[in-house]
């Protein structure tokens, strides 16, 4: 189901791996990140789940006992207060699977590659809580049908919510991009939609991008820049 997302936030926020970094969660693509340890095409795609879903069910329940006693961190906190202050005018969108945002209160988060803690039911979309581990051909509660599945959009699969978040990128005033390396489409989109519609882009990371569409760039661990960034931001969209 969508959140409820306004559709014309004063900020846009796409928080990627790199958020969750300092809680201990891994990165894809930084050096010994997922993605240097397990092949995509193996681990993340329908194809490799048709073909070996003991293999993509493995990966999924490992990243999930990874999760599961993870802490928000200071850059969690922040947003979440920023959120607090600024209510729907502040719109979160996340590439993470992890519940981490959720975890220091934000509400809604916007799941865009969906999120570890759900099965899913592919003959009837059904979701419901996760279990530790998804057994092979688990039943879905709902239907019956043997072969749920870890609530997580795979590579060739279309990204949740996009309906909402697209209007939202157009009608913002301050689009964001924390941790995210912007290798991943549609998510490395957001910044030149946001820039083409007038918005002040600010990339907020280690490693820069260097996508040119952004006007601003903040490097260093989430959790020492975001608080700035979030103070900044509580002060110039403070409601009057
Ligand atoms: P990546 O691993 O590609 O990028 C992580 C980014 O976080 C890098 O740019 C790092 O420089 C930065 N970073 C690392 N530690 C940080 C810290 N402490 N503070 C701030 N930044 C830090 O992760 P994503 O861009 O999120 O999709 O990956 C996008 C998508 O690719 C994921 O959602 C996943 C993956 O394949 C699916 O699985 C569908």
């Amino acid at each position: 189901m969508t959140p409820a997302i306004a559709p014309d936030p004063d900020i846009v926020v796409l928080t990627g791996a790199g958020i969750s970094a300092e809680s201990g969660i891994a990165t894809f693509r930084d050096e010994g990140g997922l993605w240097a340890r397990h092949r995509i095409e193996d681990v993340a795609t329908p194809e490799a789940f048709a073909r070996d879903p003991d293999t993509v069910l493995a990966f999924y329940d490992a990243r999930r006992a990874q999760v599961v006693d993870a802490k928000p961190n200071a850059a969690h906190a922040a947003l979440s207060a920023l959120q607090a202050k600024l209510g729907t005018r502040l719109l979160l969108v996340t590439q993470n699977v992890d519940s981490l945002h959720e975890a220091a209160g934000h509400k809604p988060v916007v799941h865009m590659h969906g999120q570890l803690d759900q099965a899913l039911c592919p003959a009837c979309d059904h979701r419901w809580p996760a279990p530790a581990t998804i057994p092979v051909a688990h039943p879905c509660p709902a239907c019956g049908t043997p072969g749920a599945r870890p609530d997580i959009v795979w590579f060739g699969e279309m990204p949740y919510h996009m309906e909402a978040v697209l209007p939202a990128i157009e009608a913002c005033t301050v689009f964001a991009a924390i941790g995210t390396s912007g290798q991943v489409y549609p998510a490395a989109g957001f910044v030149e939609i946001a820039a083409n519609h007038g918005a002040e882009t600010w990339e907020i990371t280690l490693e820069p991008s260097g996508n040119p569409w952004f006007d601003h760039a903040v490097l260093g661990p989430a959790t020492k820049s975001i608080p700035d960034w979030c103070a900044q931001m509580a002060v110039r969209f403070a409601p009057t």
